[in-house]
């Protein structure tokens, strides 16, 4: 348990089934922290039953915003009112239970630790992945594999969206300059977290696939999403850094159709 005034974002579009569920469970394994659902006007009445929600719940807080938007927007929405309501610690957390917050708990130990930026990572010891075809975890570990070698970030899971985050990592990035394609931004924060010097950590976790409801984000961004990346670590490092992208994608695939077999 900490002390820390700490908010947990939840964006949501269409979790009408999930959102009880999650934030029940957050009640009961962290009572101390408070929630932000951020909802993008969910068709399904997310949103509405969150205003319900929060009619009865002091701790429960909701930003609407107008359609569809995208994670990014939604979570840099969500840092805002995070700031202007002068949390100490904001964590990143998905509505349909992929995130344990039952493991809440391993996140804000870090912090409290000295750590300003923890991930909860699948691909550090110890780390999981329940429930996800084949596919998608050849997907997110090679592009993770991949993300790691090109950046140099000594991180194993920089794609991953469960996190906490001290404030003032999040008042030192600029949030309007960010990458807004798919899971691109979750990278662009780790990296930025790096360079500019602040302590960022792994914890493992296990992720567990939705059960209700729909995934929001697909695959076709990927191809995109890496080459940023690859511009990011060409940036980041010399001219002669190109030789080694070229044996870290040859190593990469090899990993890829490995794990394919
Ligand atoms: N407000 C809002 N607006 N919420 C959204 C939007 C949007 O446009 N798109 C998705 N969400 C919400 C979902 O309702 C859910 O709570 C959460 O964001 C994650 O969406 P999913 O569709 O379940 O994402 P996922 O399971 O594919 O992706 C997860 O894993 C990625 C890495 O593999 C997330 O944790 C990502 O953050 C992570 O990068
Ligand atoms: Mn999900």
């Amino acid at each position: 348990m900490t002390a820390t005034p700490t908010l947990v974002i939840i964006p949501t579009y269409n979790e009408l089934d999930n959102l009880p569920l999650i934030v029940g469970r957050i009640r009961q394994a962290a009572p101390e922290v408070d929630v932000l659902i951020v909802d993008d006007n969910s068709p399904d009445g997310t949103g509405d039953l969150a205003d319900t929600m929060a009619s009865e719940d002091e701790q429960l807080h909701v930003i609407h915003r107008e359609g569809k938007g995208g994670l990014c927007g939604a979570y840099v929405a969500g840092f805002r009112w995070g700031l202007e309501h002068n949390y100490a610690v904001m964590c990143e957390m998905d509505a349909d239970g992929s995130h344990a917050p039952e493991q809440l708990h391993t996140l804000l130990k870090a912090i409290d630790d000295g750590a300003d930026l923890v991930i909860g990572s699948r691909y550090v010891p110890g780390g999981k992945v329940v429930n996800w075809p084949k596919k998608r975890y050849v997907l997110s570990r090679g592009g993770n594999l991949y993300i790691s070698l090109a950046l140099g970030a000594g991180l194993s899971d920089m794609t991953a969206g469960y996190r906490a985050y001290r404030r003032e990592v999040i008042e030192a990035l600029d949030l309007d300059e960010l990458s807004n394609a798919g899971y691109i931004f979750q990278v662009d924060l780790a990296w930025r977290a790096v360079r500019e010097g602040y302590d960022v950590r792994e914890v493992p976790i296990t992720f567990t696939e939705r059960e209700i409801g729909e995934s929001k984000l697909d695959g076709s961004f990927v191809g995109s999403s890496l080459a940023e990346v690859t511009k990011w670590g060409f940036a980041h490092r010399s001219e002669q850094a190109k030789e080694f992208f070229k044996e870290t994608k040859k190593l990469v695939k090899h990993e890829v159709d490995k794990r394919r077999k």
